[in-house]
């Protein structure tokens, strides 16, 4: 169903209601994991330390699960846990048949080694699509379980009837976790692609050339309202809090009189995330009991 929410909110993606919707559906197929199998699909998030921001994620990902019936098994370490303590945990978690997916929430504190800890997850239960095996497959085109905020996005844009196919798609940040795995969805689905990063020259201008624009920098409004092309779709990934309260990396006021459609923070992408994160959740646990 595409929702016709244009008529109450003019060319705004209502990234909230879509993620309702969702979650509906995988609270109904999280109903049936457990009729089925007299368990519910399970999900471990490993917090570690005091990082205020981390912890709201991480409540609010508690939240989502206890909402759409999935379980979920916390574990908040300390701010002085060892390297080899969270890779026993780890090996634990990976262990356990009631534990599904596996969430290191990042960042963590910097005497761990990131890289170390990620790829000690077993891909299977790697639900943040984080893990190199997971990236590899989707660089081969079999995405297996994909990073949350790209499939999100892409979610929004078939809900909202986006065509990608030979459109002009601009990419602005090259993370792990955003930029690069949205570029091959989207060239997956026949977009043509440029990813743009902080060494890119003339920016304005080739965004003034893309008919879709996703904006990933964590820069708040570096991407100026004016360079978006007279019916372009704007989806703004990035959220950071100033004293204007929390703004995104797109000069939202502007960019709305151009656009299409563009995505608001809050509300937007956000909502997406947590959702795709339950849904890979969902989807790592029908492969560990077929
Ligand atoms: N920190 C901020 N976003 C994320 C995310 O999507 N996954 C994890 N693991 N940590 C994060």
């Amino acid at each position: 169903m595409t929702p016709n929410k244009e008529e109450r909110l003019g060319n705004i993606i209502d990234g909230k209601f879509l993620a309702e919707k969702k979650r509906e559906e995988i609270s109904q197929q999280a109903g049936a994991f457990l009729k089925k199998y007299g368990r519910q699909p399970g999900l471990a998030v490993v917090l570690v330390g005091q990082d205020p921001a981390s912890a709201i994620y991480v409540r609010n990902k508690k939240r989502a699960c206890e909402q759409t019936g999935i379980a979920s098994f916390d574990y908040h370490l300390d701010e002085t846990v060892s390297q080899q303590e969270i890779l026993s945990l780890i090996d634990d978690l990976n262990a356990r048949a009631e534990v599904d997916g596996i969430l290191v929430q990042l960042p963590l504190p910097s005497h761990l080694v990131e890289e170390e800890i990620l790829v000690r997850i077993d891909p299977g239960k790697d639900v943040d699509g984080f893990h190199p095996y997971n990236l590899g497959r989707l660089l081969m085109g079999e995405p297996t379980l994909v990073p949350c905020t790209p499939t999100g996005i892409m979610y929004m844009l078939d809900e909202y009837g986006v065509d990608i196919d030979g459109k002009d798609a601009i990419i602005i940040g090259r993370s792990n976790i955003v930029g690069k795995p949205m570029a091959i969805l989207l060239m997956m689905r026949h977009a043509t692609i440029t990813i743009c990063h902080s060494h890119t020259k003339d920016l304005p201008e080739r965004v003034r050339s893309a008919d879709i624009v996703v904006a990933a920098t964590g820069r708040p409004h570096m991407v100026k309202g004016d360079w978006i092309k007279d019916g372009a779709v704007v989806i703004d990934v990035g959220i950071s809090r100033t004293d204007a309260g929390l703004v995104g990396d797109v000069e939202f006021e502007e960019a709305k009189k151009h656009a299409r459609l563009i995505t608001p923070v809050p509300g937007g992408v956000g909502p997406m995330t947590i959702t795709m994160l339950l849904d890979n959740t969902l989807l790592a646990a029908r492969t560990h009991v077929s």
